[in-house]
């Protein structure tokens, strides 16, 4: 039996980007049946919202296309970057905020966009402060990069 792989998503607040990639990763891995061979988490750089659901327009939008935001948010600790198999930051700004919590280079980090072709953006536009469309456009980005995540994570 192959070694559990784990991954970890990162965004500035842990309550929009992050925990969507959680949800829409974890309903990918639950549908082929890979559950007992994968482990998804996500955090935040700030504590800014530390024990808070997902933003309820992130859960909203999510629920219509068929997932479940369950996570909490939590800060990124140090020890998630001597664990996770695989770090994903949403944007360029988490990566150095990741890389400033990353004394020991054990982790492979990554922005979510390297799993995406060059006709999406480099960073995931932060929603928080903008309209529907942005919660959309996370979505978007996210269930386009999870087929090429999954696949990266089980070849670890
Ligand atoms: P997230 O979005 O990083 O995708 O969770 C944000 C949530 C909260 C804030 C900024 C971005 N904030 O400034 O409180």
């Amino acid at each position: 039996m192959s070694k559990v792989k784990s991954v970890l998503f990162v965004c500035l607040g842990n309550i929009c980007r992050s925990p969507t990639g959680e949800g829409v990763l974890l309903h990918s891995i639950k549908r082929q049946g890979l559950g007992s061979r994968c482990i998804v988490d996500s955090a935040g750089t700030s504590g800014y919202h530390v024990g808070q659901t997902a933003d309820r327009r992130m859960q909203d939008s999510a629920a219509r296309r068929g997932y479940s935001l369950l996570s909490r948010s939590r800060q990124l600790t140090h020890q998630d970057m001597l664990e996770f198999d695989l770090v994903i930051a949403m944007d360029r700004e988490n990566r150095l905020g990741i890389e400033s919590v990353n004394s020991q280079p054990l982790a492979r980090i990554h922005l979510l966009s390297d799993f995406l072709d060059d006709s999406w953006p480099i960073d995931v536009p932060d929603p928080y402060y903008g309209g529907d469309a942005g919660f959309e456009e996370v979505l978007d980005m996210i269930e386009a990069a999870c087929p090429n995540i999954l696949s990266t994570l089980l070849e670890l």
